[in-house]
């Protein structure tokens, strides 16, 4: 068995160990990030596995009856949210796959905790968090889904005003009902990124980020990034399979290119925003390629800009 370490999780995300807070620090002691690296029968059989899922696989992203598809279930996390006396554990989204082998580190492995991956981005989204939004009294998610994101969020700055946009109702109706049932100041909006609506104002020097979202919007993205430009927050934080920054001529990273493709997962988000930094409309804060992913894919590249 192997273990994922303090300065593992600092060169994954690109930080300084001395960055990472107690917080930060208590989540990676307190979670389980033992591995298992996998005999050459192991990765094979994996290898196989994906290749066969991208054969398989009939999702496409972007297309009309996604929209249903998201909307019940997000319904689902809702129905869950009230019958479980507004447990926080109901919004954990029903897409993230537990007892699966994943990505790390420039292979595949097999964590010996079912949660590894939902226990990775808690560690990282801590740490991105702490390190870019303190300084931000509004912080706005874009296609926030259940809301987990902005309830870490909470119980990490309490007095900050939050933010949830959807482009469907259920993810609106939790957000409010988690704000008042757990008494955070936070709010749901309905708004859809393929076309914004430029009436919705952000509020001065906020902060706006995606996760996981920017991805179903099968390449539309342009509307967004002009939005973004219109409104100018502070600092916008996209947190996005990035395909762009995968080495085509690795079979590890093909395979992951291969699947993004398949499902038409959104591509050219990071050189277009290097285009903005080029034409002098955008300053670049960071880009990092986290190493790290599901079986299929890495979804957590991040990608820190301001509008100029
Ligand atoms: C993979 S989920 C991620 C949810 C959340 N950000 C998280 O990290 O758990 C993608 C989210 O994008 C939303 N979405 C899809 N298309 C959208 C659009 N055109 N405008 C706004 N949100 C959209 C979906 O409803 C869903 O909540």
């Amino acid at each position: 068995m192997q273990e994922v370490t303090v300065t593992d999780f600092a060169r994954s995300f690109g930080a300084r160990e001395d960055e990472f807070s107690s917080e930060c620090l208590q989540a990676i002691r307190n979670y389980d990030f033992s591995y298992q690296q996998l005999n050459q029968k192991q990765r094979d059989d994996v290898i196989l596995c994906v290749l066969k899922k991208i054969s398989s696989d009939t999702q496409v992203i972007g297309a009309e009856e996604r929209t249903s598809v998201w909307e019940q279930g997000w319904a689902e996390n809702l129905d869950a949210f009230k019958s479980q006396n507004h447990s926080l554990e109901a919004l954990i989204p029903k897409f993230i796959r537990e007892n699966q082998p994943i990505r790390y580190d420039g292979d595949y492995i097999m964590p010996a905790n079912p949660r590894f991956e939902f226990d990775y981005m808690t560690v990282f989204r801590i740490w991105l968090f702490q390190k870019y939004f303190a300084d931000f009294s509004k912080i706005y998610e874009f296609g926030c889904g259940s809301g987990l994101n902005l309830v870490l969020l909470a119980s990490l700055f309490p007095n900050k005003e939050l933010c949830g946009l959807d482009f469907v109702q259920p993810p609106v109706d939790l957000i409010n009902t988690i704000g008042k049932t757990h008494n955070w100041p936070m709010t749901g909006h309905r708004f859809d990124m393929i076309n914004p609506d430029e009436s919705f104002k952000l509020a001065e020097k906020c902060a706006v980020f995606t996760f996981g979202a920017l991805e179903q919007l099968a390449s539309k993205t342009e509307n967004f990034i002009q939005y973004l430009l219109h409104q100018k927050p502070g600092i916008c934080i996209h947190v996005e399979p990035t395909v762009e920054l995968y080495d085509e001529d690795l079979l590890f990273d093909y395979l992951a290119i291969q699947f993004h493709r398949k499902r038409g997962y959104t591509e050219r988000l990071l050189p277009r925003i290097q285009q903005l930094e080029a034409e002098g409309k955008a300053r670049i804060l960071g880009i990092k390629r986290l190493h790290f992913g599901s079986l299929f894919m890495e979804g957590y590249t991040y990608i820190i800009w301001q509008p100029v």
